[in-house]
Order: structure tokens, then sequence, then C-alpha cells
């Protein structure tokens, strides 16, 4: 069984995958480092070269290859719950875990998130917040919800997940 990390953007996937697979035996995946290492790009290129939908298709792939892996704490790109089709591929071979703050933690971790993300980038403050909101009834499907505050450490996040992955 595969552990599948989803949320917005800087909501902490990578962090709380990494301390996830420091501490079990799960593998880390993560589907945009399949993405950038494929392409050879970083995320921005990607998008700026071949624009948004070259990057779904690829990030498309990424996730069908991250299914079909078995033990591995899986985090996905904040868009993936877009397509449906993702989410059934992930929840065959997973559990999946829904990263879920108040935007309010989102705002405050902004500006070094913006830095490798192209749609934060460009978009105002209103825009990223409608993009939050439009986006939570897919966060929501999902088997698991956990609640992100700040001041939390991934460690910690780590090991409620683990304990509800496991059963226990
Ligand atoms: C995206 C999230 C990013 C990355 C791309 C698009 C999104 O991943 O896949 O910039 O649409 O929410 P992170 O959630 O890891 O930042």
């Amino acid at each position: 069984m595969n552990i599948v990390l989803t949320g917005f953007m800087a909501t902490g996937k990578t962090e709380i995958s990494r301390a996830i697979a420091e501490m079990s035996q799960y593998k880390l995946v993560d589907t945009d480092d399949m993405v950038t290492s494929k392409l050879g790009m970083s995320v921005n290129e990607i998008f700026e070269k071949y624009g948004e939908k070259y990057f779904r298709d690829a990030e498309r792939e990424a996730v069908k290859e991250a299914a079909a892996m078995n033990n591995a704490v899986i985090a996905t790109g904040g868009g993936v719950v877009m397509d449906k089709e993702n989410i059934k591929a992930l929840r065959e071979t997973g559990m999946i875990f829904n990263l879920s703050p108040d935007f309010s933690v989102i705002r405050e971790r902004l500006e070094s998130a913006k830095k490798t993300r192209p749609l934060l980038r460009k978009d105002s403050i209103d825009d990223i917040e409608k993009r939050f909101n439009d986006r939570q009834p897919m966060y929501d499907d999902c088997d698991c919800k956990i609640k992100i505050i700040n001041g939390r450490t991934p460690r910690s996040y780590a090991i409620e997940i683990l304990k509800i992955a496991s059963g226990k």
C-alpha cells in the first residue's frame, strides 16, 4: 500500500513525505520530481516553454507510474487532484491524505513559495485564494484530512499519518 499526500501548493507535502520516508520503510516518490527529471527542466521552465497542458500531460504519466509502485510515500503536485483519473489511480493502490490548511497559512508562506511555482508567481493574492477555494471539493476527495497549522513540525505530521496508515 502507498501513502499519497495531496494538497494545495505550500501545504508541506514535500517536507512531510520526506519525514515519512525517513521514519519508515516507505520509499519517497514526488510527482513533480518525476516530471522535472524526465524532462530535464524545472516546473517554471516547463510552464514557460510548453505551457500548463504539457505539464499536466507529463504529470498524468508520472501519477500512473507512481500509482503502480508499492510501499511508496507519494508527494503529489498541488494540481494532481484536478484530474479525477489521477485520484482514481492513486486510490487503487494507496490511502490518500489531504493536507488541509486555512488559507491564512498559505498566505504566510507565499513569498518563499513563489520562487518555484509558476501559478503563484503571477497571480494576485485574490486569484490565489480563489484557486485555493475552487479546488477544495477536489481536495475533499480523500481518505483522510490532516489539518495543517503553523508551528507543527513535518515529523509530527509524519507520525500522525504513519499511525493512521498502519491502522493503529
Ligand atoms: C501546482 C503545484 C506544484 C506544481 C506546479 C502546479 C498546482 O506542486 O506541480 O507548479 O497546480 O497546484 P506543489 O504543490 O508541490 O507546489
